[in-house]
């Protein structure tokens, strides 16, 4: 069943990073020797696994061009208004090359340090699941709900609480229906599970690391340092 299957890598590279408040968008920056991005992309141009790569990018993005980089696996789509259309951009171009029941790992260009293991991890536990799944982390603080004035209204119990992290994972033709349809429904989902559970679809979730965090605040740029650093 898994013998010709291929897997893909989408990667959503068109935001501007505002909350991030540098002088360009942040998958730009410097880290470690070269551009958030590129760390980004050679997680997965470098994987054996992975068959081709696309990169969604804001059109006649100048910074992009400056990087001139080029590798035979490596494709691009338009960006969109929000990350999701960046997404299902980058999956119609898979589409003209990919066969349906593909599987696509979709991971924001914000993630530079995602560990190899990680991504071995999620496609062995995958690749003969139903659906797909995706990267997560049990959160480890005892969370609070409020109101709106911030007073606490309630402790949630945090048994079976993930944050979602990215790579996520499923079958090109299904994320790309899933995501259409959540846009009919003027649903501008955040992550590519939420689209396949607005589906009907159960996805899985797999225990990654915390050191794959999004570079989101300036602070993160020197985290992000310090966790490549310890991964050289
Ligand atoms: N992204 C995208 N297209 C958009 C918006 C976001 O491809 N229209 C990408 C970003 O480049 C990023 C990933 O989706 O790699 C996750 O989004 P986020 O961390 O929110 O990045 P930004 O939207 O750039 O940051 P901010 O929300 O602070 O503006
Ligand atoms: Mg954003």
């Amino acid at each position: 069943m898994t013998g010709n299957l291929k897997f893909w890598a989408v990667i959503p590279a068109a935001g501007v990073g505002k909350r991030m408040q540098a002088d360009r968008p942040k998958q730009y920056l410097e880290l470690h020797g070269r551009t958030v991005l590129e760390h980004t992309l050679m997680r997965f141009l470098d994987h054996p696994q992975i068959t081709g790569v696309v990169v969604a990018l804001t059109d006649g993005d100048p910074y992009w061009q400056r990087l001139a980089l080029s590798h035979p696996k490596l494709m691009s789509a338009p960006g969109g208004e929000e990350r999701c259309h960046s997404v299902l951009n980058a999956l119609q171009v898979l589409q003209q090359r990919a066969t349906e029941s593909d599987w696509v790992l979709v991971h924001d260009a914000a993630r530079p340090c995602l560990r190899r293991e990680d991504v071995d991890r999620l496609i062995a536990a995958l690749t003969d699941h139903p659906v797909g799944g995706l990267l997560g982390l049990p959160v480890a603080d005892t969370m609070k709900r409020t109101d709106a004035e911030d007073t606490v209204l309630e402790t949630v119990p945090r048994d079976n609480l993930w944050r979602a992290l990215t790579p996520q994972m499923f079958r090109l033709g299904e994320l790309a229906q899933a995501l259409e349809s959540a846009l009919k429904k003027g649903q501008l989902v955040t992550d590519e599970a939420s689209a396949m559970e607005l589906a009907g679809k159960a996805p899985k979730m797999v225990e990654g690391h915390g050191d794959n965090i999004k570079i989101t605040r300036p602070q993160d740029l020197r985290l992000a340092e310090l966790y490549l650093a310890e991964q050289d």
